[in-house]
């Protein structure tokens, strides 16, 4: 028997709204508490979801009895939150990523091994149905060697605008124009997660945007950063390789996170809108096998054919619930999560589950801070090497978690 979680989550924005219901549900969870800087947003979420504690602060909340926190503020600033949480002896779950410099994943690396608490990051590429799909194929031997994979993050700022207005006040477009490469995880966790490697190597470039250029422009954010898109190619330590993009300017709604390519010696995946392929070769002959009912929810397959289909795919309709590549996982989930909203992919309920168990058990969360480095500081390089107009640059690696560390069996 493990010790129940006793959450509180700092941050009562939108995000978090999909996931309060999933950890009071979850079996291993006693109670929750929540903060925000803003008192309108932390009375309103405490109200909202029936929770009793609330909290002026995070600095008070880590004083409190809570034994986790859940790290739900804007992008740029779950580092910080994530180290004084662990130093004074709690669980995290964070949203991604987890921090915006090395420095502070290597901090936070140590700081787990060093107290053996949980660290998990909620990563939804993690268990996208074809990041499911490709890592079955590497694991189970089926695609061969792994030679070549594309995966994207296709997030418009005109889709952004209001929501970095909302918790962004006046000074939002300095905020707004973070480095795409600062939250990379999306596309890097997918390639990375199913290709089961790293990055060695990254070199890449930047799109210098010239529409929105006092968001993403020299002088106009607190990064100096001038890209609303960048795109890196990185050498793997399998011996693969890997293009991942981060866009923010792109005429471009959904499907917003997917692998495009995924190649193999034996095998190749490919996707397009809404069209999942597999295709092999027999001798000299390409062989195609549609994957579509695997890889997309099943509502989505009942609708091809209708006339507003792909209308609905480049609208993001069906982008929320399961598709039977990720049933047999789902096999794991609590009955409590039966029936209760899922989202971006059917990926919630995996990540707040994986969280729950890891620290109630002991053991290390699938996406736990070895793994996560290892999705986010290729990115924060990539800024870097497109800062230098593409110089090859090598990625730190920290390695792997211990080895007396057992892994959640999911
Ligand atoms: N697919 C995904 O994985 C995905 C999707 C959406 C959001 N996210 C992540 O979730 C996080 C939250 O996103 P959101 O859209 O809910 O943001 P949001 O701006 O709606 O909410 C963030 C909240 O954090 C609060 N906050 C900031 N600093 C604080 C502090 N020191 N103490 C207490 N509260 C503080 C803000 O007042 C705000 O209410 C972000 O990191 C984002 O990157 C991930």
């Amino acid at each position: 028997m493990g010790n129940k979680i006793r959450l509180g989550i700092v941050g009562c924005g939108s995000f978090v709204q999909a996931f309060i219901p999933l950890f009071k549900a979850h079996p291993y969870v006693e109670w929750i508490a929540v903060t925000d800087l803003i008192k309108e947003r932390r009375e309103g979420h405490a109200k909202k979801f029936g929770i009793e504690r609330v909290y002026d602060s995070y600095e008070e909340m880590l004083k409190s009895d809570v034994n986790a926190i859940a790290v739900f503020v804007q992008r740029e600033l779950h580092g910080p939150i994530t180290i004084a949480a662990l130093k004074s002896g709690k669980n995290v779950y964070s949203a991604v990523p987890v921090a915006s410099s090395v420095e502070e994943i290597v901090k936070i690396a140590s700081l787990v091994k060093e107290t053996r608490l949980t660290f998990s990051m909620g990563e939804t590429g993690h268990y996208r149905p074809c990041s499911i799909f490709c890592r079955n194929m590497v694991k189970s031997g089926e695609l061969g060697d792994f030679v070549y994979g594309e995966a994207q993050y296709n997030h418009d700022m005109r889709h952004f605008y209001e929501h970095y207005r909302r918790s962004g006040g006046p000074d939002w477009k300095k905020v707004a124009g973070i480095p795409p490469m600062y939250y990379p995880t999306h596309s890097t966790a997918m390639v990375l997660s199913s290709a089961c490697t790293y990055a060695e190597r990254v070199s890449a470039f930047g799109f210098v945007e010239k529409q929105d250029a006092d968001i993403f422009g020299t002088g106009m954010n607190y990064w100096d950063n001038p890209f609303s898109n960048t795109t890196a190619v990185m050498k793997l330590a399998n011996g693969g390789i890997v293009r991942t993009s981060e866009n923010r300017r792109i005429a471009w709604y959904g499907p917003m996170s997917y692998i495009s390519q995924f190649h193999g010696t034996k095998a190749s995946y490919e996707f397009s809108i809404s069209n999942h392929s597999l295709v092999k070769l027999d001798g000299m002959k390409g062989v195609h096998k549609d994957i579509n009912k695997e890889l997309n929810p099943p509502e989505m397959e009942l609708k091809r054919g209708d006339e507003d289909f792909a209308d609905g795919i480049v609208n993001n309709k069906w982008s929320g619930t399961m598709a039977p590549v990720q049933y047999r996982d789902a096999e794991r989930l609590p009955e409590e999560y039966k029936g209760l909203h899922d989202g971006h992919g059917g990926t919630h309920k995996f990540m707040a589950d994986d969280f729950c168990k890891a620290a109630y058990t002991g053991k290390l969360s699938p996406t736990n801070i070895w793994v996560a480095a290892r999705y986010n500081i290729p990115g924060l390089v990539a800024h870097e090497s497109a800062m230098k107009d593409g110089e090859s640059m090598k990625v730190p690696d920290l390695g792997e978690p211990p080895a007396d560390w057992p892994l959640l069996e999911v």
